[in-house]
């Protein structure tokens, strides 16, 4: 029996760590060839690696998604290495500040919405040309709860993540009728890098309410991420275009 991605043409931006890589080895997994796009060539490099020797196919592009230049050279890359482009998981982003809003750096709040924002939009301008030449496609954008939620001290993070569902939303409409799907999740707290930097690694009573925030009393687990995507990609996910898909142990239910 073939798996739900067998030889699609999938994109991960941000794959070299946490959620992205998890991402990508799971849709190498299933059978997909998959372009890996980082700023970090060397994690980025690594994720490939990995996905080959586990007897996958998978390439790694170097390219900082809020510039437009390395997004369209990006996806130009992937067509050409595989031919056309199936789906896209636009992961990349970065945390920001943890600063009340009126302390909040002006140039910090132009980097994060510059990568988790205009990086998002910059993905599928360049993505859906290439996924409406082969009569379609999926894409799946990485929000947040932060996307639906505020948090104190992330001012820029929930703005961007914020502006990541309506973007989805006006995207999924526009391309409805064409055959492109285009969806978001909205991860919880999930056990990654990102969170490191936040104490979670260095300070148990951090990572201790952080677990606490759920429901489920637990950080969420980056493979838990790629397997929604997974679905949102797949045939299964037909009718689903437009949605944020919580992924987050309960999180936004409270
Ligand atoms: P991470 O820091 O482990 O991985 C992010 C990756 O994105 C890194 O490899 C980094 O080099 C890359 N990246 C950063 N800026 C880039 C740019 N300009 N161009 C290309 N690549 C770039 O973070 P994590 O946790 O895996 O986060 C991935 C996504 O998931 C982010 O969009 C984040 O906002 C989102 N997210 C994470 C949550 C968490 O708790 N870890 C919760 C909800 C959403």
């Amino acid at each position: 029996m073939s798996s739900k991605l067998e030889n699609k043409v999938i994109i991960v931006t941000g794959g070299g760590s946490g959620i992205g890589r998890a991402a990508a080895l799971c849709f190498s997994r299933e059978g997909a060839k998959v372009s890996i796009c980082d700023v970090d060539v060397k994690g980025g490099e690594e994720t490939a690696r990995i996905a080959e020797e586990s007897g996958g196919e998978a390439i790694f592009i170097t390219c900082d998604v809020s510039k437009g230049r390395d997004v369209k050279l990006m996806v130009d890359a992937a067509v050409d290495s595989y031919d056309h482009l199936d789906c896209a998981f636009n992961n990349a982003g970065i945390e920001g500040a943890n600063v009340f809003t009126t302390e909040y750096p002006e140039d910090t709040w132009d980097r994060v919405i510059d990568v988790n924002l205009t990086g998002v939009y910059l993905c599928m301008k360049y993505e859906i040309p290439a996924m409406l030449a082969h009569g379609g496609g999926s894409i799946v954008n990485n929000a947040s709860t932060f996307g639906v939620i505020g948090f104190p001290g992330a001012s820029a993070y929930v703005a961007a993540k914020h502006g990541v569902l309506g973007l989805t939303k006006v995207a999924a409409i526009e391309y409805a009728t064409k055959g492109v799907r285009i969806n978001a999740v909205c991860p919880g707290f999930i056990d990654t890098p990102m969170l490191e930097r936040e104490g979670t690694s260095t300070n148990p009573e951090t990572r201790k309410h952080m677990e606490d925030l759920h429901p489920m009393k637990r950080l969420g687990r980056p493979e838990e991420v790629a397997q929604a995507v997974a679905w949102l990609f797949s045939d299964a996910a037909s009718f689903v275009t437009g949605s944020a898909m919580l992924v987050d142990g309960g999180y936004v239910a409270q």
